[in-house]
């Protein structure tokens, strides 16, 4: 026993930590579900169920506002988290700026950059809804020109149709990493190359990436990433990040000003702090940034090449479903340009039924809709799709039954 024991340490302490012991470690999902919807959000490890409550049952302090022992402890742990946050994308923990979730993320960005009437920002067709509504309403209330370029059939971006595009009057180009929608894998590090070449902004919207695989902020030459604490990195709901390279610290203007960031005021005039704390005004989701700490420290003990590695053997399993007759599946027949992410309709069936049958047969769960990103459900001529979507923790079986159930359903209803 003991010798199993100080073995199974050893290979967490390398990375090695199995399925079995995540799973088990996951209460949500000893609850029989079939949970296929880890793009939409991701159930609690114990280990973070377990950070936060020691933080409200021995330290629920406020941060940064106080001299006593509990507001230090909190503090500490609180800041802490930036540098497990860094560690997972390879930047410095100064260039962490904590947020709500990933859109709070984006718009820190589209709000915080001074954008004015004639710059134009260039995004893609595959954009989720929260990089795209906050652009648009630069456009309507700055005078900002909004460039959106086309996608393949197979939802993949040309980074040359983007460098078509780029003009003298280009400050920013932002593209999702991974569709969300879809699950196509994005050339980030291309694009990001373009953007230093012309000496252009580039914003990542890592909300499907950070987590599901090897996120590289340096090898990505971006200037900003905004990623969501709740799906890859298995952190807690109301979490989030932006990463911001460090030489745009103080160009970013914060999105919410108040308590907490300065340094002194009179009536008419205030020093603030420096970035990042200078983000954090009012009181933070604390324990969410100290469970999402913990979260971080989590995903890189399983070691984020094997998450990679997995959800690529579970991809390739759930994509049995392209052979189903009447099922289509979209997006890139290509493994290595894929996420953890299959999206399909069934024939003669509408996407929101499919999901529904999918539940109640065998309490699989999915997402039905245009998974907010409209205009890709345009681009391949749908209303909406079924999205299954999966994490280290699934096993095969459960892959498996959705293909079985998926037959069963498109046999019975499908055609
Ligand atoms: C690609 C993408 N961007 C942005 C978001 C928004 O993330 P959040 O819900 O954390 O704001 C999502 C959420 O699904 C997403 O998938």
């Amino acid at each position: 026993m003991a010798v199993e024991r100080t073995k199974r340490r050893g290979r967490e302490r390398l990375g090695m930590k199995t399925v079995e012991q995540v799973r088990a470690e996951i209460p949500f999902l000893q609850t029989g579900i079939i949970y296929l919807d880890s793009a939409a959000t991701t159930p609690t490890p114990q280990p973070v169920l377990d950070a936060m409550l020691e933080y409200f049952q021995e330290f629920s302090a406020n941060v940064g506002r106080g001299l006593h022992r509990a507001t230090r402890r909190a503090t500490d742990a609180f800041e802490a988290a930036r540098g497990k946050l860094a560690r997972v994308i390879g930047a410095k923990p100064e260039e962490i700026a904590y947020a709500k979730n990933a859109t709070e993320a984006i718009n820190m960005v589209a709000q915080g950059l001074g954008l004015r009437k004639g710059d134009k920002v260039i995004a893609t067709v595959l954009e989720h809804h929260s990089n795209l509504i906050p652009w648009q309403r630069l456009e309507r209330t700055k005078g900002i020109e909004l460039e959106i370029v086309r996608a393949t059939r197979d939802c993949l971006i040309e980074p040359s149709e983007i460098e078509a595009v780029i003009d003298d009057r280009t400050r920013l180009i932002t593209m999702t990493h991974i569709s969300n929608a879809i699950g196509s894998i994005q050339p980030v590090e291309e694009v990001g190359k373009l953007a230093r070449e012309h000496d252009v902004l580039f914003l990542v919207d890592a909300a499907q990436a950070v987590g599901h695989m090897p996120v590289d902020v340096r090898a990505m030459e971006c200037d900003f990433l905004a990623a969501p604490g709740h799906k890859g990195l298995l952190g807690p709901q109301g979490t989030g990040f932006l990463y911001v390279r460090e030489d745009h610290l103080h160009e970013l203007e914060p999105l919410l000003l108040g308590g907490g960031i300065v340094e002194s005021v009179d009536e008419h005039s205030c020093k603030l702090v420096e970035p990042p704390q200078v983000f954090d005004a009012g009181t933070p989701n604390i324990p969410g940034i100290i469970g999402l700490g913990r979260a971080a420290e989590y995903v890189l003990e399983i070691g984020i090449e094997r998450i990679a590695e997995r959800e690529r053997e579970l991809t390739r399993r759930m994509l049995q479903i392209a052979d189903i007759e009447h099922v289509e599946v979209y997006g890139p027949g290509d493994l290595e340009r894929r996420g953890g992410v299959v999206s399909f309709n069934v024939r003669g069936l509408d996407h929101h039924d499919v999901a529904s049958m999918l539940d109640e047969l065998a309490n699989i769960a999915v997402r039905s809709g245009h998974h907010c990103a409209a205009p890709t459900m345009r681009h391949l001529g749908v209303e909406g799709t079924v999205r299954a979507s999966v994490h280290y923790y699934n096993f095969e079986g459960e892959v498996e039954k959705l293909v079985e159930v998926l037959e069963q359903v498109a046999r019975d209803f499908g055609g």
